[in-house]
C-alpha cells in the first residue's frame, strides 16, 4: 500500500460489491455519509443525507456519528470538521477543491479587509476555513438575504468572496456591499445569448439560474435560489420543462423527484465542454469512497485556534436561520 499525502492508493478487487461495503462499513464504525447535489448520482443514492451546504452543515452540527464522510469538496467538510471538533471528517479526495475558494486566499483578503475600517465582513461559505476567521457571519445562498438583513441598514458591509452572489443580494436589499472579485467558474460560464436561443426553442420552458450565475444570466431567469430552492421550485411549478443554470449534478434530484418533467442543463459558450460539471465535485467516485471508509483517510485536520476562530461565524449563521 503507497501512503501519499493522506491518500491510500491500492487496487479494489473487482469482486467487491462497493456499495454493500460501504454500507458495512459505515454501520460497524458509526460513520455518517454527506452529500453535495453536485456529485455523482451513485453518490447521492448511497448517502444518508444529501442537500444544499446550508442542509450540510446543519446535518454537520447535528449529527451524532463518528465518523462524518463528506461527498462534496474541502471547503464543506472543514465546515463539518469546525462544527463537530472531536468528530473523525473524511473527504475521499483532498484534491476537491473550488474555484471560488481559491479565489480568496485568506492573506489578499486580510489587506483588502484593511482597506475597510467600520465594516462588518459577510462571507459566503464556499471559502477556506483560514478565512472564515476573518468573517463575523457565514451564509449560503439559501439564508443570504437574511444574514444581510440581520445588521442594521446603515451598518457598512463586506461581502466575500462571490462578486455575482453579492451583486445579486446588493440588489435584492438596496444594500451597497463592497464586493471581493471572487467567481464559480461552473456559473460563470453560462451564456445568456444562448440561453435566449435556447427559451426560443422551447417557448413553454422556465429558466432558473443559481445567484452564484452572472447578472445578465440572472435577469433571465424566473426563479433564482440555492440548490435546495431550484429543486423546490421545480417541484412546485405547473411548468413541464425547465432550463437549469447550476451544476449538473441537482437534475438527478429534479429528474427523481419529477419524472414526468423535463429538465435540460443550460448552455455555455462552448458547446464542446463538459462546462456544467464542477470538476472537483466530480473528484469523488464511489471506489474512492469505499477505500477512504476503509482507512479512514484521508482525514480533514484543522488547528484548534482556527476552529475556535472559525466556528463563530458559522454557528451566528446557523443560529440566525433557525
Ligand atoms: P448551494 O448548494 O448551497 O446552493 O451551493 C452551491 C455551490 O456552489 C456549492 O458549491
Ligand atoms: Fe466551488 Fe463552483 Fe464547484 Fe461549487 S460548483 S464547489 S462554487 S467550483
Amino acid at each position: 500500500m503507497l501512503l501519499e499525502k493522506g491518500y491510500v492508493y491500492e487496487p479494489i478487487d473487482p469482486d467487491i460489491r462497493l456499495t454493500k461495503e460501504i454500507s458495512r462499513m459505515r454501520k460497524e464504525k458509526n460513520a455518517v455519509i454527506l452529500s453535495h447535489y453536485y456529485v455523482d448520482a451513485e453518490l447521492q443514492e448511497i448517502a444518508d443525507y444529501v442537500g444544499d451546504s446550508l442542509g450540510l452543515s446543519q446535518q454537520a452540527e447535528l449529527t451524532h456519528a463518528d465518523v462524518i464522510v463528506f461527498i462534496g469538496v474541502h471547503f464543506m467538510a472543514e465546515t463539518a470538521k469546525i462544527l463537530s471538533p472531536s468528530k473523525k471528517v473524511l473527504l475521499p479526495d483532498l484534491k476537491a477543491g473550488c474555484s471560488l475558494a481559491e479565489s480568496a486566499p485568506a492573506e489578499k483578503f486580510a489587506q483588502f479587509k484593511a482597506r475597510y475600517p467600520g465594516h462588518k465582513v459577510i462571507s459566503y461559505i464556499n471559502c477556506t476555513a483560514d478565512f472564515k476567521t476573518m468573517t463575523d457571519v457565514i451564509c449560503t445562498s439559501a439564508n443570504a438575504v437574511k444574514i444581510v438583513e440581520s445588521f442594521p441598514p446603515d451598518q457598512p458591509l463586506i461581502f466575500a468572496p462571490d462578486k455575482n452572489l453579492g451583486d445579486y443580494i446588493n440588489s435584492i436589499t438596496g444594500r451597497n456591499m463592497v464586493l471581493w472579485d471572487g467567481a464559480c467558474m461552473v456559473h460563470e460560464q453560462f451564456s445568456p445569448e444562448k440561453i435566449v436561443e435556447l427559451l426560443d426553442l422551447h417557448p413553454d420552458a422556465e429558466f432558473i439560474a443559481h445567484p452564484e450565475c452572472k447578472k445578465p444570466v440572472l435577469l433571465l431567469a424566473r426563479h433564482i435560489g440555492s440548490t435546495t430552492s431550484l429543486l423546490k421550485y421545480v417541484q412546485k411549478s405547473t411548468a413541464r420543462k425547465f432550463i437549469v443554470a447550476t451544476e449538473s449534478g441537482i437534475l438527478h434530484q429534479m429528474k427523481k423527484s419529477c419524472p414526468e418533467k423535463v429538465f435540460i442543463p443550460a448552455p455555455s459558450n462552448d458547446p464542446t465542454c463538459a462546462c456544467n460539471d464542477c470538476s472537483f465535485m466530480k473528484l469523488n467516485t464511489l471506489q474512492k469512497l469505499y477505500l477512504c471508509l476503509k482507512h479512514e483517510k484521508p482525514e480533514i485536520l484543522l488547528s484548534p485556534e482556527v476552529i475556535e476562530k472559525a466556528r463563530i461565524p458559522i454557528e451566528r449563521m446557523l443560529e440566525l436561520s433557525r
